[in-house]
């Protein structure tokens, strides 16, 4: 169990914290993960004593559906680790009252005052509150250690993203900067480097020698989900591409560490997203494709366009999928494109990682000739499926394709969320799972030619909305594999 700490979260009454963050941190510390010696502060805005706090945290852990099975007892106890204070984040006077929590939490526990401040709120406040905590010296860590998680997106652009950066380490070491992305906190996800590191067989097929090209696919069926203040600042580029969609590609197309550790990782992550061919924005309608979903059919319900959300300014040209060809200029993966798709409101949830084997080189069979798929299903359904092709019984040498399949309920365990992961890795100080400082600033180097050109004077803009609802994106994504190819139908 990590160290007595406190846990101060800042934006604690925010949507976040309610859904995922609180539960997280109760189903670890119900579990017995964080110890006995552990406190939360929660910090908003909002006016609000100890006691109500208490109150809006149990009724958010009894209402989400993330809250593992709640013990005998346990709400009760949990209710006592909980504190709350409030202020404006540009003000000093709420970091002091911070400060004054990690004062009564040591004299009441004892053992050092480590602290973990996570940054809950929307981006605009990560500043503001970094240097307000700098202000208090409560990045300090004579008395214990201190450590500060920021949520995403991180920057809007490579610009943002760099001054944000700078603004942060102007108080806190890089050591001591956790930027979250949940993506990498999945089971499923730290499993690709298990599955491509911890075998002998598929690595030495991982490479342009043996595979076509690589498609990773991020649909949600989901809208806006009442988040249109958010959405229209950020759009689908922001949301999930520069982060969410750049870590999978990261893990898979990356080399070996050296060995399983964070600088180690996090090198070569790096070195490969420094390979990425940089789309300058006049080649940006060559290799990216974007969409905006209009009224249609899912699940048997009508649903509305992207337009007709609440808070949708009618003219939006928010795109709300995506879809990118990558290249990567490097020995291993030369000539080997990498299709990343992303969308909301498409026909499912799914999101696939499916490495896409070339052809056998001469076909002896009818039939034959189809290529190899390795897919690893992050969510849901979580698994690793291979496709080949085999003997359909018969007479006739006809060949048909087959499916090995691994499920991760052969484990019989249930899956974690990402955030309780997540946040244990921080209180533990292990930062593997964490993308470093440059790795984001790659990532908006390469997206943000993409967002330069359909941010900017905009002579090739589609007309949108450009897919339907409950459609898997618009045609122009078909055309972007090149002849050949399609996407997985998923
Ligand atoms: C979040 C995005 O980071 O990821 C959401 O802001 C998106 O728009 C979500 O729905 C998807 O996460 P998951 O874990 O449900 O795939």
């Amino acid at each position: 169990a990590p160290e007595p700490a406190t846990l101060v979260i800042f934006g604690a009454t925010g949507d976040l914290a309610r859904r995922k963050l609180l539960p997280a941190v109760f189903g670890l510390w119900q579990d017995g993960l964080l110890g006995s010696a552990f406190n939360i502060v929660g910090v908003g805005r909002q006016e609000m004593d100890d006691e109500q706090f208490k109150d809006y945290a149990i009724d958010a852990l009894k209402t989400s559906k993330e809250t593992d099975e709640i013990k005998e007892g346990s709400l009760e106890k949990f209710r006592e680790l909980l504190y709350y204070e409030y202020g404006e984040f540009g003000e000093d006077e709420v970091y002091d009252k911070v400060r004054s929590e990690l004062d009564r939490a040591e004299t009441a526990r004892g053992g050092g005052k480590n602290a973990l401040f996570y940054l809950s709120t929307p981006p605009s406040l990560f500043e503001p509150i970094s240097s307000g905590l700098g202000r208090q010296g409560l990045q300090d860590e004579t008395e214990g250690w201190r450590r500060i998680v920021i949520e995403k997106p991180f920057g809007r652009d490579l610009q943002s993203a760099r001054e944000l950066n700078d603004a942060i380490h102007r108080v806190w070491d890089e050591s001591q900067v956790y930027r979250i992305d949940h993506y990498l906190g999945k089971e499923t996800v730290q499993n690709l480097m298990a599955i491509r590191f911890g075998n002998a067989i598929f690595e030495p097929l991982w490479n342009r020698g043996f595979v076509d090209h690589v498609q990773i696919t991020a649909s949600e069926d989901l809208g806006l989900e009442g988040r249109a203040g958010y959405y229209e600042e950020a759009g689908i580029v922001r949301d999930m591409l520069q982060n969410h969609l750049m870590q999978l590609f990261t893990l898979t197309a990356m080399e070996a560490p050296s060995a399983f550790e964070a600088d180690a990782i996090r090198d070569e992550k790096v070195k490969v997203l420094r390979a990425v061919k940089r789309i300058p924005a006049d080649r940006v309608p060559e290799v990216a494709v974007r969409g905006q979903y209009g009224p249609g059919a899912l699940d048997g319900q009508t649903v509305p366009g992207y337009k007709q959300e609440p808070d949708v300014k009618r003219g939006s040209r928010t795109p709300t999928y995506v879809a990118v060809k990558l290249e990567v200029d490097n020995w291993r993966w030369q000539g080997v494109p990498f299709f990343l798709r992303t969308g909301k409101r498409l026909p499912k949830k799914v999101t696939e990682i499916a490495v896409v084997f070339k052809r056998p080189p001469l076909g002896l069979f009818p039939g034959g000739l189809e290529r190899n798929v390795l897919a690893f299903r992050i969510q849901p359904d979580e698994g690793v499926s291979l496709k080949f092709s085999s003997k359909s019984p018969g007479q006739e040498m006809v060949l048909r394709e087959v499916v090995m399949d691994f499920r991760y309920d052969a484990f019989g365990a249930q899956l974690e969320s990402p955030y309780s992961r997540l946040l244990l890795d921080a209180m533990l100080g292990d930062a593997t799972l964490f993308p470093r400082e440059d790795e984001v600033d790659h990532a908006w180097q390469i997206v943000s030619g993409i967002l330069q050109a359909w941010e900017g004077a905009d002579a090739a803009a589609p007309k949108f909305p450009n897919y339907a609802a409950g459609t898997w994106g618009p045609d122009a994504a078909d055309e972007l594999l090149g002849p050949g190819r399609r996407w997985r139908r998923l």
